[in-house]
């Protein structure tokens, strides 16, 4: 067969783990050819592509981004967009995709599926907000680097008696403020999943100063206070209706300061949470559904995501995998709030 593989959306810790497993079993157990389509969807939509083979993959596990590049292209927002697709398949003599994304790519591979096209899914985002799977990889990588910040930034909030909002990736989803914030001992974590009273906020920070100790709040950017609304960067959409967020770090930075008069900065970790190299727990995820992808494609298994659940790599649905987000339940928040202004 002869195997295409792309990687969609935002660029996460571990995809070129995924596509360093999927060439090197694909080659040398089932004797497969493979083409990688850059740009994600963008690839088979404008044919681009670049070769895929052993050479390729060497020395790129430990390598963060991809190898392929990655773009929100959308081709069900674009005219012809399957038809174009399925031409560039054939004229590529491409038999089946390897799709690695998220909520929006695995949500095209799904419709293709549908459509006729031969599809396998891999589950990516540092959100860990996928169903159908336990962990995503890139998560635990991104959780590593918001806690060794925070643990940082505690050093220096006790210096200068202030308080430190960190403010961290997670949409629609808080779970890297919580594993994050509980790892590196926040006094107030906000997420997504709950809107927040800025006045308690206040209160934990008051009662941390009151016990000698600086503040830390981990803040999810998608968080959003009582009776308000996310802070929006712009109010432009991306080709899935996303906005981009960004702000609510430094508002509740000034409610803070105003409400409790003592000094409150901003840290937003953006990007540098999803940079540079894996955790090794995201390297061995990655490569073991890699693995379980490319079996899965070798069996003709088509429309099928693989995932993680408990210790085992499972083949689920990719409908199933898309049909709702994952999201932190109020149980693991109540669980961290005991340590809330303590
Ligand atoms: O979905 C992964 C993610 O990192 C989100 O946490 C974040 O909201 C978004 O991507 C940011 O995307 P971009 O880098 O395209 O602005």
């Amino acid at each position: 067969m002869r195997i295409g593989v792309l990687t969609g959306g935002g660029d996460c810790p571990g995809l070129n783990a995924v596509i360093r497993a999927v060439v090197r079993k694909g080659v040398a157990t089932y004797g497969h050819e493979f083409v990688g389509f850059r740009d994600g969807w963008r690839g088979p939509l404008e044919g681009l592509t670049k070769p895929l083979g052993i050479p390729e993959v060497r020395g790129i596990l430990p390598r963060g981004g991809t190898i392929l590049g990655s773009s929100r292209t959308n081709p069900f927002k674009i005219e012809n967009g399957v038809e174009r697709i399925k031409n560039n398949l054939a004229e590529q003599g491409v038999d089946a995709l390897v799709a690695i994304g998220g909520e929006d790519t695995l949500g095209v591979a799904t419709k293709l599926h549908e459509l006729g096209v031969q599809v396998v899914g891999v589950p990516k985002t540092i959100d860990n907000d996928l169903g159908a799977t336990d962990y995503t990889f890139g998560f635990d990588t991104a959780v590593n680097i918001a806690m060794e910040a925070i643990d940082r930034l505690h050093t220096t909030a006790e210096s200068h008696h202030r308080t430190l909002v960190v403010e961290v990736m997670g949409r629609h989803a808080g779970w890297i403020a919580l594993h994050a914030g509980l790892a590196g001992g926040a006094n107030v974590i906000l997420l997504p999943e709950r809107q927040f009273d800025v006045d308690q906020v206040a209160n934990y920070v008051e009662k941390r100063f009151e016990k000698q100790y600086a503040p830390i709040v981990v803040v999810a950017e998608g968080a959003q206070p009582l009776d308000g609304q996310m802070v929006l960067h712009n109010q432009e959409l991306d080709a899935f209706g996303h906005v981009r967020l960004g702000g609510i770090g430094q508002w509740l930075a000034e409610q803070i300061e105003a409400k409790t008069g003592k000094e409150a900065r901003t840290v937003v970790l953006g990007h540098i949470q999803r940079g540079g190299t894996p955790s090794a727990f995201d390297r061995v995820l990655a490569t073991r559904l890699g693995l379980q992808a490319i079996d899965a494609a070798n069996d003709g298994d088509w429309g099928k995501m693989v995932a993680l659940q408990g210790t085992d790599i499972v083949r689920v649905p990719l409908a199933e995998a898309t049909r709702e987000l994952k999201t932190v339940p109020l149980e693991r928040y109540t669980e961290a709030e005991v340590f809330f202004g303590s």
